[in-house]
């Protein structure tokens, strides 16, 4: 791929370099200017730049700061890497951004990655989506400061017993399990959290509804976590009989495969 003169707005997915898309990865290659949320981002994604590469560290800067950069680099012919944590579609803070290079008629494109629910999922070894016992995933956060629209508090939410993926929570801990209690959720639902997901330093807690304030102190998780709460995360889920995808039942049939009940 050829770099143009425009944004490009980058997923650095959760933290491993190795776990940004080929396509980010060839950006960050070829960017004449990169940046990105020191805060988040590993630092170690820098070493797919070449020499030369301006770079900025978005988390001192403001977004007009941010946007005025990115737009006279553009101007001056510049090809520029936004990047940012995860996927930049899920709590990314892209609109805003988007809003002012729009007015600026500067051009921009959006590269996917993979965001922290599902880097957490797979440090789990967890399927988020299990047969029978539920088909759904809810992406949110617990309202605190950041409010939440009406009727997405997480009591209304929690009545589907869907699973759950709390991002920007782990401070709320607290009024999570409230919230998940007030919607009937046992005491003993397991929930999983895994803070900085897929950097050197993560950590993992396994616990239960009940049990989920008091290992989050012992562990000292107040930031940067991903909480996952449903049956979906029990340890053990996958030993258990009555789970198994119909894609693969042998008496079920698609169009890639007809089942034996149906040869002739
Ligand atoms: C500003 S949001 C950005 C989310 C990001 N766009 C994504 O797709 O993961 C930051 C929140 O995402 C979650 N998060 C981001 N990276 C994480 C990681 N490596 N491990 C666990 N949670 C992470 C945490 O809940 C954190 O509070």
């Amino acid at each position: 791929m050829r770099l143009e003169a425009k944004v490009y707005i980058v997923g650095a997915g959760p933290g491993d370099p190795e776990l940004i898309t080929v396509k980010g990865m060839r950006i960050l290659e070829q960017a004449d200017v990169v940046i990105y949320t020191d805060s988040l981002v590993r630092e170690e994604l820098l070493q797919y730049c070449r020499p030369g590469t301006q770079v900025y560290r978005s988390a001192g800067m403001t977004l007009e700061e941010i946007v005025e950069s990115m737009a006279a680099h553009v101007r001056m012919g510049h090809s520029v890497a936004r990047v940012h944590t995860g996927d930049p579609a899920v709590f990314g803070a892209i609109l805003e951004q988007i809003g002012l290079l729009r007015r600026a008629n500067i051009p921009y494109e959006v590269v996917p990655g993979v965001s922290s629910v599902f880097a957490a999922a797979a440090v789990l070894g967890a399927e988020l989506t299990v047969p029978e016992l539920t088909q759904t995933v809810i992406l949110t956060r617990v309202g605190g400061r950041t409010p939440v629209p009406e009727g997405e508090q997480l009591r209304d939410l929690a009545r589907h017993h869907a699973t759950m993926a709390l991002y920007l929570s782990a401070t709320l801990a607290k009024k999570a399990v409230d919230e998940l209690l007030a919607a009937d959720w046992s005491p003993d639902t397991p929930v999983a959290v895994v803070q900085k997901a897929t950097w050197p330093d993560q950590k993992v807690i396994r616990t239960t509804l009940s049990g989920l304030v008091r290992a989050m102190g012992d562990a000292h998780v107040s930031t940067h976590a991903m909480i996952l709460a449903g049956w979906a995360l029990d340890p053990d889920i996958a030993l258990e009989d009555g789970h198994r995808s119909r894609l693969y039942d042998k008496t079920f049939t698609h169009r890639f495969r007809r089942g034996v009940a149906n040869h002739d």
